[in-house]
């Protein structure tokens, strides 16, 4: 004989409707050809989107793009955001409209996906090395003569000016300068050492320095950021003044990160900021404090979140969602937060899963659930998609490809 709950479990389970619905009644079928079609403006929801995803907060991000463009322009400097963050043209023409004079993109090939989708004025922030990717370069640079690309090397200057002359093109070339603790040629003579041997030779022009100062731009507290970042900016502009004092021009100098734009667009001889983070945020910049003494960083807005669901609910505290070290970058130290700054603690649980620690007073999540989350480190984990869903809202207004992700040759 059945018990009362078996029989209430049975109906329950016979109540259920042949196909589940989605929040405005479509079927799976039916979002799959709204997104397909792309055009998903009034049609589509959050919740009708498969999870993991990665979702942009419109309103947060163009608030955010202002303010970085507004800041920058301001104060009579460049704006040329790092492409590195996005990976996605849509957002990189964005920028465009909004005072950008360019990309930048960390990688030939990443630079490449931008060319295609008809972005200009290109900086690739890191050498182009090797045989092969001297002629892509070389191909690029044909497309594009406004590309600038970067040099810390003698024999790859050398190797750059050769592939040039034999593609008869002329190369813009700026001098990487070692601001930061990875790639560079020190400030200073060894620097203008570089930019005589540049001057020497026949096809390629000398655009300027490089200097990006990484490990300055998350030093916790602005005093000590705003001390770091000056003191590693000015070797830069002391190069710069070297060169000049030479009779060398050097009107370009390009640096500076979402955690230091306040402070390199101060800095005289800077004349380029290329900031990245500052579109999406994440953990990592949010703790870093502003120069309103708040230990939160909040000059720019967390626009991007990964949206998860609950998968299973083991116990009452626990909840697992569908979104493990797959769905964001593992590099930092601490895990994802809720959105919502939730009384719940995120632990990684393996590839596909999370598992959520619901403390006193959160939310009793149950199987069906989404939640979102900020993201430790924002640049590699869009990597990690394929498109962003572009939110206001609940409704879900465009989607982005992230197509220069994976490009990392
Ligand atoms: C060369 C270069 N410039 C600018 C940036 C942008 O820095 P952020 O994302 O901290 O604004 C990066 C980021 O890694 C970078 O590598």
């Amino acid at each position: 004989m059945q018990t009362r709950r078996q029989l209430l479990t049975a109906a329950a389970v016979m109540a259920a409707p042949a196909i589940l619905k989605g929040a405005k009644g479509y079927t799976w079928a039916e979002v799959e050809k709204i997104l397909a079609s792309g055009k998903v403006q009034g049609r589509l929801t959050k919740d009708d989107l498969p999870t993991p995803a990665l979702l942009l907060n419109m309103d947060a991000f163009e608030a955010n793009v202002k303010k970085m463009s507004s800041y920058v322009l301001s104060r009579g400097r460049g704006f040329r955001p790092h492409g590195k963050t996005h990976k996605c043209p849509n957002i990189a023409h964005h920028l465009v409209k909004n005072g950008a004079v360019g990309t930048c993109a960390a990688k030939l090939s990443e630079a490449e996906v931008f060319s295609a989708n008809g972005l200009q004025n290109l900086l690739v922030t890191t050498a182009v090395v090797g045989k092969y990717k001297i002629e892509r370069a070389m191909r690029l640079a044909t497309r594009r003569p406004d590309t600038i690309f970067v040099v810390d090397n003698t024999q790859n200057l050398r190797d750059m000016n050769d592939a040039a002359a034999a593609g008869k093109i002329k190369l813009n070339l700026a001098v990487d300068l070692l601001v930061g603790n990875r790639t560079g040629i020190r400030s200073g003579d060894p620097a203008v050492a570089l930019v005589e041997a540049m001057q020497s030779l026949s096809n390629v022009r000398f655009q300027g320095l490089q200097a990006y100062a990484g490990h300055a731009s998350h030093v916790i507290g602005f005093e000590p950021r705003k001390k770091k970042s000056g003191e590693l900016m000015g070797e830069a502009v002391e190069t710069r003044r070297m060169l000049e004092k030479k009779g060398i021009a050097c009107n370009w100098l390009s640096g500076g990160s979402t955690g230091t734009y306040n402070i390199d667009s101060e800095i005289d001889g800077v004349t380029e900021l290329q900031p990245g983070s500052f579109m999406f945020m994440d953990v990592d910049y949010n703790r870093i404090g502003g120069s309103d003494g708040n230990a939160h960083y909040s000059d720019f807005a967390n626009s991007l979140t990964v949206m998860a669901t609950v998968v299973s609910k083991p116990t009452d505290s626990i909840a697992i969602v569908d979104a493990g070290l797959k769905a964001f970058s593992t590099d930092k130290p601490f895990p994802p937060e809720t959105k919502d700054k939730m009384p719940v603690t995120y632990a990684y649980g393996g590839d596909e899963h999370g598992k959520l620690t619901l403390g006193q007073g959160a939310h009793p999540f149950q199987v069906g659930d989404k939640l979102e989350f900020i993201i430790p480190h924002c640049d590699p984990s869009v990597n990690l998609y394929d498109k962003i869903f572009c939110v206001r809202g609940d409704k879900v207004e465009a989607t982005w490809a992230i197509a220069a992700r994976g490009m990392s040759q």
